[in-house]
């Protein structure tokens, strides 16, 4: 697996486009209460948006997309909420695996799935392995996922694997690969719809030098137009990583010569 540089290490390379897109899809439920239907019928339509987004993103040439479909928070709404989106996601999985592959699309999850029921791990290890060997995009869907866990069961999984570990050896580069995401370089671009304007426990450690947009947009409605709306923001953004605006001038110069 290649390593990808971190953020807080080396200032990596900025493109156009963002490489990777990372999204909190909010909104389903007002969507559909604001057209008086229940609030499983905003996440149904919100699957539709899924759709359009992993398309386009596939199109531009962005490597990696990454949506957080259920947090490891949402298992607190009521039980008829969490059953249909367990129904969704398996007849989701199944529905478009073969799609998936067939557009050179990778799809990974990350969270915890030992709280799924086995018809969904199984779905998820067959999906995985069905579309491993695809290259236009990795499309990675974050199911009972939280931040804080992640970071945990890295580092669990860090001191497991180097007996022994003292605290002047734990280092970025050490504890990184166990990290759920360390097949991805960190997200450039992170984009929030339906108002609020939190990370919500989302890719805490990954999202340390990412951009982030915030758009009153409710999920079902972010399409096509809505994400290059996005981009269009993301290419204005200095990306300074810690640097000044002026050591950006001096570089942009020196490269024009
Ligand atoms: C947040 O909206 C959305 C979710 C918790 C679920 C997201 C799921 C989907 C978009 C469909 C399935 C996706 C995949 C990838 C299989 P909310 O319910 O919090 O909306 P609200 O803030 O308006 O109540």
């Amino acid at each position: 697996m290649t390593l990808h540089t971190s953020s807080t290490l080396v200032v990596p390379e900025v493109s156009a486009i963002p490489r990777h897109v990372a999204i909190i899809m909010d909104g389903n439920g007002r969507w559909a209460s604001k057209r008086l239907m229940p609030r499983v019928a905003g996440h149904s339509e919100g699957l539709g948006a899924v759709k359009k987004i992993v398309e386009e993103c596939r199109r531009i040439g962005v490597e990696y997309l990454t949506v957080f479909a259920f947090s490891s928070e949402n298992w607190r709404r009521p039980p008829e909420e969490v059953g249909f989106l367990m129904k969704l996601f398996l007849k989701s999985l199944k529905g478009e695996v073969s799609r998936l592959a067939e557009n050179d699309i990778s799809l990974r999850l990350i969270g915890d799935l030992s709280r799924f029921d086995s018809a969904i791990q199984d779905m998820v290890r067959f999906s995985e392995e069905k579309t491993a060997g695809c290259k236009s995009l990795t499309f990675t869907i974050a199911a009972n996922y939280g931040g804080r866990w992640d970071i945990l069961q890295a580092m669990r999984r860090c001191l497991d694997a180097n007996p022994g570990l003292i605290s002047e050896q734990v280092t970025e580069e050490l504890l990184q690969p166990y990290l759920s995401m360390a097949y991805a370089p960190e997200p450039d671009l992170f984009i929030r719809t339906g108002g609020e304007q939190r990370v919500s426990n989302f890719l805490l450690w990954q999202l340390a030098y990412t951009e982030l947009y915030f758009t009153d947009v409710l999920w079902p409605d972010f399409d096509e137009a809505q994400l290059h709306k996005a981009f269009k923001w993301f290419g204005q953004r200095e990306r300074r990583f810690g640097r000044t605006s002026a050591q950006l001038a001096s570089l942009a110069m020196s490269d024009a010569v």
